[in-house]
């Protein structure tokens, strides 16, 4: 009979001989701005995964989700700088950086999640990374696919725009977003994402808009009680790499991050389309009410592109940019 001492270094041999752990090489760190559980958790563990498994368990990732390491405008000049390697957040809050990238919330482009992808794989998201490296600092190598951002509010049914007068809606620090409310007849408040919980929380702010599986996953269903299933923005979230951080690395390791990158986007394509309808009805279930806009949303549509396209046609870079992606997008 082996005493437990005998027993243990035995053990410990015989897994070492099954599976010799592979030493870690650089272990990256990456922020992510919502909370585990959403499209942007899941497009990061994608990725971590992938990555890994691509260097061999050579590299690893951390995530750090909830705007641990900073807000998502935050994580953009950490990377920027290299103190930082990843990060993934909404596009509105790189636009402030790298200004072209305000084409993808340029209200009502989008339609659906088909054209999201159209436009972020093909050459206008091309052009947008060359952009954002020149720009920012940093280089967008997945994209996660959240859905349309709906209005959420804790105080009335919204479903015309004039339902939407007397509410304070806090929206990203984004122009595009500013204008967009603007248009729609109420000054808005610009917010960091990672205050807007407790905002919301504390009643500094009414209401925000979000896709639904973001509202799920920050459980605002605990601070907000209507939704508008308004479809004015589809929400991108990009992961981006610091720029330096990406250029110190060896071609192959450059290449596992393209390669992971351009996988966990297809995951992530799959996964919005498997989950949305299933928390649209949580939320439901959760006591969350939800109204379609009147009129098949015509008065909202009408008021932001009119009022809204022509004030950023310089920002992204010219009419023309506009012009190409309808057409990419068969308009
Ligand atoms: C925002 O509203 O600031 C962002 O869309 C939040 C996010 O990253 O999910």
């Amino acid at each position: 009979k082996f005493s437990k001492n005998v027993l243990m270094p035995l053990v410990t041999a015989a897994s070492l001989l099954v599976a010799a752990p592979v030493a870690v090489a650089e272990t990256f760190k990456m922020a992510v701005g919502d909370a585990a559980g959403g499209t942007q958790w899941e497009l990061g563990t994608t990725f971590a995964k992938l990555f890994q498994q691509k260097t061999g368990g050579k590299h690893k990732v951390d995530l750090f989700p909830n705007g641990q390491l900073g807000s998502e405008e935050d994580t953009i000049n950490n990377a920027a700088m290299g103190t930082l390697d990843f990060s993934i957040l909404a596009v509105n809050n790189i636009t402030p950086f790298s200004p072209t990238v305000g084409l993808l919330t340029m209200p009502y482009l989008i339609q659906s999640a088909d054209e999201a992808k159209k436009l972020t794989l093909g050459e206008v998201g091309k052009e947008l990374t060359d952009n954002t490296v020149r720009d920012a600092g940093v280089r967008i190598v997945g994209w996660a696919y959240s859905g349309f951002r709906v209005l959420t509010n804790s105080k009335r049914p919204v479903k015309t725009l004039e339902d939407l007068k007397g509410l304070v809606i806090r929206v990203p620090k984004n122009e595009i977003m500013i204008s967009a409310y603007q248009a729609w007849g109420i000054n808005p408040t610009p917010m960091s994402w990672s205050e807007t919980f407790t905002g919301l929380q504390q009643r500094v702010v009414d209401g925000q808009d979000n896709p639904y599986i973001t509202v799920s996953a920050m459980k605002f269903y605990e601070v907000q009680k209507y939704i508008t299933n308004i479809r004015y923005i589809f929400s991108l979230e990009p992961l981006v790499v610091s720029e330096s951080v990406f250029k110190s690395q060896k071609p192959e390791v450059q290449k596992a991050i393209l390669e992971a990158g351009q996988e966990a986007t297809e995951h992530s394509f799959k996964y919005l389309l498997e989950t949305e309808d299933k928390i649209k009805k949580d939320l439901a279930a959760r006591g969350m009410q939800i109204t379609d806009p009147a009129n098949g949303e015509k008065e909202w549509i009408a008021k932001a592109t009119t009022a809204v396209w022509p004030k950023f046609y310089k920002s992204i870079g010219g009419k023309e940019k506009l012009d190409r992606a309808q057409k990419v997008l068969g308009r």
